[in-house]
């Protein structure tokens, strides 16, 4: 949603950015451009190959107003701080969650089930507690727990069941060991449809072993804090968990009246800290999902700080 977000970030020469989530680099590039010689972006990843290949990238095309960190953005504030100084006011941050194609297409990342790799999930490679160590050392009550809350998963029972059997014998090791064990735990129904059966199993275990939920908690107060007033913030989810978290904070941090609910008459005199510009989440045009179908759910919420 690269158009969507430039428009609403509306970048100007000399702004100060922060991009959360690096990735491939396209919101990276375009706020540079949009920033020029006297602006700067920050843009930080957990994953060394996001920071390698942008700064491959940057050395190219000669560009001089991007800093790479590769880090948490949970750390945001402390980033922040180090690398403009702890005085900035920043124009605008955007954060673009989940995983890149890039990171998708990478077989030896273990995000696909659709390929043999080792089973990993991690946007950080250094991470030691991967999904292979989750599946093999969680107990059954801590993985029903992630399959139910991180994926909804209707089958989550008869899946950790057949996990917990499967790692008696053998520790789970690969991707598609793991895929078979979901397939064989779903009626043949399940089997037959056009989503894979693992999907949601996936998506969970890579929620947990990068902690995404606790960490967009985390920074979504930091970014708010870190903006300058009428700076904005911007935020592209791919599902319900992410867009409600991101949601329910706008919706917070926008409210005009914080009088405990036996007040019949406001008095707190609160004034809101954001003003929310999309009243309803923008999604992907007919055009980006038909070019890339992964963008198929994702949904864009916007604030400016007041
Ligand atoms: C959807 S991609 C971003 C794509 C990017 N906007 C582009 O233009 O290519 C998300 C990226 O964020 C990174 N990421 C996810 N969670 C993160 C976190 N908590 N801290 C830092 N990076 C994170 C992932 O490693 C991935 O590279």
């Amino acid at each position: 949603m690269l158009k969507e977000v430039s428009e609403n970030l509306e970048p100007q020469a000399g702004g100060y950015f922060v991009d959360g989530t690096l990735g491939g680099a396209g919101y990276t590039l375009t706020l540079a451009q949009a920033v020029g010689d006297s602006g700067r972006v920050l843009a930080i990843d957990l994953d060394e190959t996001a920071i390698d290949n942008a700064r491959d990238l940057i050395a190219s095309n000669k560009i001089k107003n991007i800093v790479l960190v590769q880090d948490n953005f949970r750390n945001l504030t402390e980033i922040v701080h180090k690398n403009f100084g702890a005085e900035v006011q920043l124009d605008g941050v955007v954060l673009d969650l989940g995983l890149s194609s890039v990171q998708v297409d990478e077989a030896s990342r273990g995000f696909s089930f659709l390929k043999t790799a080792p089973l990993s999930l991690a946007f950080d490679k250094r991470e030691t507690k991967d999904a292979a160590y989750l599946v093999n050392n969680l107990s059954e009550r801590d993985l029903l727990k992630i399959l139910n809350v991180y994926g909804e998963e209707p089958f989550a029972f008869r899946i950790v069941k057949n996990i917990i059997n499967a790692r008696k014998v053998k520790e789970i090791e690969t991707t598609t060991e793991l895929a078979d064990i979901v397939s064989q735990s779903v009626p043949a129904a399940i089997r037959r449809k056009k989503i894979h059966p693992a999907t949601k199993t996936f998506q969970a275990l890579r929620l947990a072993v990068n902690q995404e939920l606790e960490s967009l908690e985390v920074a979504l107060p930091q970014a708010i804090k870190l903006l300058k007033p009428g700076g904005r913030l911007a935020v592209v989810s791919f599902h319900s968990l992410e867009d409600r978290i991101v949601k329910n904070f706008f919706k917070d941090q926008a409210k005009t009246c914080i009088c405990p609910p036996e007040v019949m008459i406001c008095n707190c005199h609160h004034e809101p800290i954001v003003r929310i510009i999309t009243k309803k989440a923008l999604i992907p045009s007919e055009a980006e999902v038909q070019f890339n179908p992964r963008a198929r759910s994702a949904k864009l919420r916007v604030v400016q700080k007041n």
